[in-house]
């Protein structure tokens, strides 16, 4: 069918001839800029010379995109085929309008159309395609974060187009965008997920709220989301310093209380010696014969 159409084109532009050469006329489109999901226009017009008078009527036209042979759609009279999205504007206007517009209409296309008097106008244009990011939103690992201990931060926005960027900011708008990694996915669709993973060996309360920036692939903001963070008081943190104390008066206390007994036993153990040396010595004085 999309053969026809082109043979259909040549077919009738060589019947009908160029029978009125004063008329040159050239076909201009604008490039256009659709957004995802909605119609796009493709502002196209004739641009005449001197001689142009009358009314131009579009019999026939094909749309193919850039690099492929068979024609995306294509139109005769009242006769359509192709992909049903496209719709020419009408009879005399060349503009065209594609409905539901997707990742995967961008590109460059070239444009035929045979006016009523057989002449063939060639055209170009370019499809680009945007899409805006979903509201982002923030999770965290652990949910509960302990203060002064590790945590990720993440923010996700889903559903744009082109590729953009996450930046992340504190409470006091210090930048944190270095510390964090973003990873960029294609979905199904071809739409982007943005994906930034900050994270932080020991976090500060003082730091929170933070604040994901979304930013499109022109670098202007699209959507930010601040954070909620659950903070829990360093339990196991305090705790376990806490226990490290403890166990260092214990041992402390233990050595004193060592040191202390072996004081005394040494004590004792002189006062028993020095005892039974007098002991002796007086037994001895007592035994020996009397001088
Ligand atoms: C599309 O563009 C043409 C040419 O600029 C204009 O006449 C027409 O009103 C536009 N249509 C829509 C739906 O925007
Ligand atoms: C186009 O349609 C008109 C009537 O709507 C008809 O007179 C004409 O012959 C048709 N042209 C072609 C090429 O089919
Ligand atoms: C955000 O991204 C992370 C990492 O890719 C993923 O584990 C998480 O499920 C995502 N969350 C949402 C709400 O998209
Ligand atoms: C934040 O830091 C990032 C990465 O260094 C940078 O590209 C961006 O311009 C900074 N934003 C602001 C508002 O300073
Ligand atoms: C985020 O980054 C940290 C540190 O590089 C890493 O341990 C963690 O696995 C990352 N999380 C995800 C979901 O990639």
């Amino acid at each position: 069918m999309a053969v026809e159409a082109v043979l259909l084109i040549i077919l009738m532009s060589f019947f009908l001839g160029n029978t009125q050469q004063s008329v040159l006329i050239s076909m201009e489109c604008q490039p256009a800029v659709g957004v995802v999901g909605q119609t796009t226009n493709i502002s196209c017009s004739f641009k005449r010379n001197f001689g142009a008078d009358q009314k131009i009527i579009i019999s026939a036209g094909a749309v193919t995109k850039r690099g492929e042979t068979e024609p995306l759609f294509w139109f005769k009279n009242n006769t359509v085929d192709g992909d049903n999205r496209f719709k020419l504007l009408s009879k005399n206007d060349p503009s065209l309008l594609l409905s539901s517009t997707a990742v995967s209409d961008e590109g460059l296309y070239d444009y035929t159309v045979v006016n009523n008097r057989g002449i063939i106008e060639d055209g170009t244009f370019r499809i680009s395609v945007t899409a805006k990011y979903n509201p982002p939103f923030i999770s965290t690992w652990p949910e509960k974060i302990e203060e002064g201990g590790p945590a990720d931060l993440y923010c996700n926005a889903s559903g744009g187009y082109p590729a953009g960027a996450i930046h992340w900011f504190d409470s006091t708008n210090t930048n944190w965008t270095k510390s964090a990694t973003l990873k960029i996915t294609e979905r199904e669709d071809k739409l982007v997920h943005l994906s930034s993973n900050l994270t932080f060996t020991s976090i500060d309360s003082s730091w929170a709220p933070f604040r994901c920036v979304v930013l499109n692939s022109k670098f202007i903001q699209e959507g930010e989301t601040t954070s909620h963070l659950k903070f829990t008081a360093s339990q196991s943190h305090s705790g376990s310093e806490l226990g490290t104390v403890t166990i260092s008066v214990l041992v402390i206390g233990l050595i004193i209380l060592g040191l202390i007994t072996a004081f005394l036993c040494h004590r004792r153990h002189v006062q028993r010696s020095t005892l039974e040396h007098n002991r002796e010595a007086e037994t001895k004085m007592l035994n020996s014969p009397q001088s």
